[in-house]
């Protein structure tokens, strides 16, 4: 499915993105070789990235939320 109409990135694109280090919308734009031109798919792009964002310390279960929200 597309995610970004104006630039033809697909949800796949976009997961690949975030797993090789993506962490923002910006990023995700940047990795893609691509430039925002409507911005309607600016919501569900950072909604990927938080999505894959983790929410605890696998190793010591520290939550890492206000950390993340401090960004
Ligand atoms: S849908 Fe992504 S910039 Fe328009």
């Amino acid at each position: 499915m597309y995610v970004c109409v104006c630039n033809a990135i697909n949800c796949k694109s976009v997961r690949r993105t975030v797993e090789n280090g993506a962490s923002s919308v910006a990023s995700v734009f940047k990795a893609c070789g691509k430039t925002p031109q409507c911005g309607r798919c600016v919501s569900m792009i950072r909604d990927m990235v938080g999505a894959a964002r983790p929410t605890a310390c696998n190793d010591h279960g520290h939550d890492m939320a206000p950390a993340i929200a401090a960004e």
